[in-house]
């Protein structure tokens, strides 16, 4: 883990509220995982004082690029939207742990939705370069806020989208309910899902029929983001009961079937 000043490359809005920010960092950029996060000092004052964290989006080692995309929720991701090419950026990381793709894993799926989809599409793409088909089941308010859709079908990623509103609105009712049909005649061999509670569940109970290995990564409050105050714990189900672990350092991503709340319908 490092703690370095950084340098915004790029600091734009994608669509209404959902920025992408690239930042040239090069040794965090060097041991950076899809699927762990740093924590951002957004401001080069006192306030405010907490660091936030954002999942990587893509890692583009060779620049030794960092590449964000977050959403605009609040204070500090506000001030995020006023840093521009050149100026420096306090990060931390790489923090927590990634998504892991299995040896011999040939076909997985993503499922996403909103912000969600933003920590896989590096997996997708570390995926892909390791010769495993990608299926990407994405799922957001408006067509807009579904992330990385040009880099997926460039990726050759296959493609099951709903949105509440507009182009992808109507075929189904979640975009989970695809699950079945493209995974009819063969199971993926491991499904990753981020966003909401909902699909976590939906992915369990699919992974569970079927007998898939499935991670979800994990969302919790973060104060330190590195295991220190025990502000971010979630339940993990246990052989005698239920343990706790910090999402920041044992997380964020869990298999699902160890994560409780997952359990509580
Ligand atoms: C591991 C991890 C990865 C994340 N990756 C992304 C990402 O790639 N893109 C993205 O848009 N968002 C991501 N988030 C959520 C993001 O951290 C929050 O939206 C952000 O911290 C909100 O800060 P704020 O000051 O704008 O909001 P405020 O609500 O003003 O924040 C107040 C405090 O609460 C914390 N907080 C608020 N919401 C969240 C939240 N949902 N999760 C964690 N802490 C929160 C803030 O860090 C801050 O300390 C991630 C969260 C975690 C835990
Ligand atoms: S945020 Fe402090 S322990 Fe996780």
């Amino acid at each position: 883990m490092h703690q370095v000043m950084g340098q915004v490359v790029r600091n734009r809005e994608l669509a209404a509220g959902l920025w992408h920010l690239i930042v040239e960092a090069p040794e965090i950029a060097a041991r950076a995982e899809p699927g762990q996060f740093a924590m951002l000092r957004v401001a080069s004052g006192l306030e405010p004082l907490l660091r936030r964290p954002l999942s990587f989006y893509r890692i583009a080692r060779h620049y030794g690029w960092l590449e964000f995309v977050y959403k605009v929720v609040g204070r500090g991701t506000q001030i995020l939207t006023t840093r521009a090419a050149g100026d420096r950026l306090d990060l931390l990381g790489p923090l927590g742990r990634g998504w892991d793709l299995l040896p011999g894993t040939r076909r997985i799926g993503i499922v996403g939705r909103g912000i969600g989809i933003a920590p896989l599409i590096g997996l997708a793409e570390a995926a892909v370069r390791r010769g495993i088909a990608v299926e990407a089941f994405l799922s957001a308010r408006e067509p807009q806020a579904l992330l990385g859709l040009d880099l997926l079908r460039e990726l050759g990623c296959g493609l099951y989208l709903h949105t509440e509103r507009g182009e992808y609105s109507g075929r189904c009712r979640e975009v989970t309910e695809h699950l079945e049909e493209a995974f009819e005649e063969e199971k993926p061999d491991q499904l990753f899902v981020c966003g909401s509670r909902r699909l976590g569940q939906a992915v369990l109970d699919f992974s569970r029929r079927r007998g898939v290995r499935s991670q979800i990564s994990l969302e919790e409050r973060m104060a330190c983001g590195l295991g220190a105050c025990i502000g971010c714990v979630t339940e993990i189900r246990a052989e005698d009961g239920r343990e706790y672990r910090r999402v920041c350092k044992e997380g964020p991503v869990f298999w699902v079937e160890e994560v409780a709340m997952l359990y509580d319908r």
